[in-house]
């Protein structure tokens, strides 16, 4: 789950999937989360996620934000992204041997071509609500998708 600052929507994203998972059983899936930028490298997640999570019963205190680095394109299958700008920013950090493993995460989870996260980090609380139902929503989508079988690239 990648967004800018790996404080607000992508550990909403890891949150929800990660809860999703928990459910489904699918032992052989592993979550992460990650930022296109480092600014906030080390932080947990800003209090407006870990207050909107924690409202639907998911605890995401334990995360600690980090930079998206030249691994996780080798050692993930998949790399969702909140939005074209961030879908922009990893396919150019992408190594040439792994070019096709990003993707929007709303499309992804069959939310519609083109969905994108927008990002609450200015906004209120309203705006990580928002947040919240989109990626609660795309993660009953990506158990469902990952649930028809391990990917194959
Ligand atoms: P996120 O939100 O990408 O959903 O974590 C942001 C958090 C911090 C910044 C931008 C977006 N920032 O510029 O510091």
């Amino acid at each position: 789950m990648v967004c800018l600052g790996n404080i607000c929507r992508s550990p909403l994203a890891e949150g929800a999937v990660r809860a999703h998972l928990d459910r489904s059983g699918l032992d052989w899936v592993q979550v992460d989360s990650a930022g296109t930028g480092g600014w906030h490298a080390g932080e947990p997640p800003d209090h407006r996620s870990i207050a909107v999570a924690a409202g639907a019963g998911v605890d995401i205190r334990a995360q600690r934000a980090r930079k998206l680095r030249a691994a996780d394109f080798e050692h993930f299958d998949w790399l969702l992204c909140a939005d074209r700008s961030v879908l922009r920013d990893v396919r150019a950090m992408a190594p040439s041997s792994r070019p096709a493993q990003a993707a929007l995460l709303l499309e992804w989870a069959g939310m519609g071509d083109g969905a994108e996260i927008p990002d609450p980090y200015t906004g209120g609380s309203e705006d990580f609500r928002r947040v919240w139902a989109m990626v609660d929503a795309a993660a009953a989508g990506i158990v469902e998708r990952l649930s028809a079988g391990r990917p194959s690239s």
